[in-house]
């Protein structure tokens, strides 16, 4: 996400390596399941056309990333950690997709952020056990000399709740 076609400027941004796997309700990994995220750039701005302030989006940063599972259920993309936008907490939306299923959607959140106390979808999630699994620790990884970040994201359909 953070390289748009050829283009040798990336994005503007901390360089999150964000993974995770796709399980079901018994744990095993799904596969074949399309993973796409989307999210703000280092502006706080939506790749979408009629996002607030499209004009000042970074055009180097993807906004959308699509991603199959293979066999081990395991995702992975190289993006920025999102900012914060008028109104939102830190935020990356996930919608996965499988054959024979409804398009499922959930967020993962960023731990440490305190807009996480003020945000109303992270706390429309009454269930504390499933809200605390949509936050996940961005923390650095260890000898990068740029200051890239690592994230782990598992979604477990039947448990992370639907966001
Ligand atoms: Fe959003």
């Amino acid at each position: 996400m953070i390289i748009v076609n050829d283009d040798i400027t990336p994005a503007v941004g901390e360089i999150t390596h964000l993974s995770g796997r796709i399980l079901d309700s018994k744990g095993d990994p799904i596969r074949d399941a399309l993973v796409e995220i989307w999210q703000v750039d280092n502006n706080g701005i939506y790749l979408h056309s009629g996002s607030n302030n499209h004009a000042a989006r970074d055009s180097n940063f993807q906004g959308f990333g699509r991603f199959l599972t293979g066999s081990s259920g395991e995702y992975y993309f190289r993006t920025i950690k999102p900012t914060l936008y008028p109104g939102r907490t830190r935020h990356i939306h996930f919608a996965i997709k499988m054959k024979g299923r409804e398009k499922w959607t959930t967020q993962c959140y960023v731990k440490g952020e305190p807009q996480n106390e003020r945000d109303f979808v992270l706390k429309g999630v009454t269930d504390l056990e499933a809200r605390e699994s949509l936050i996940v620790d961005f923390s650095p990884v260890k000898g990068s000399r740029i200051g890239e970040l690592a994230a782990r994201f598992n979604i477990v359909l039947g448990f992370t709740p639907v966001v």
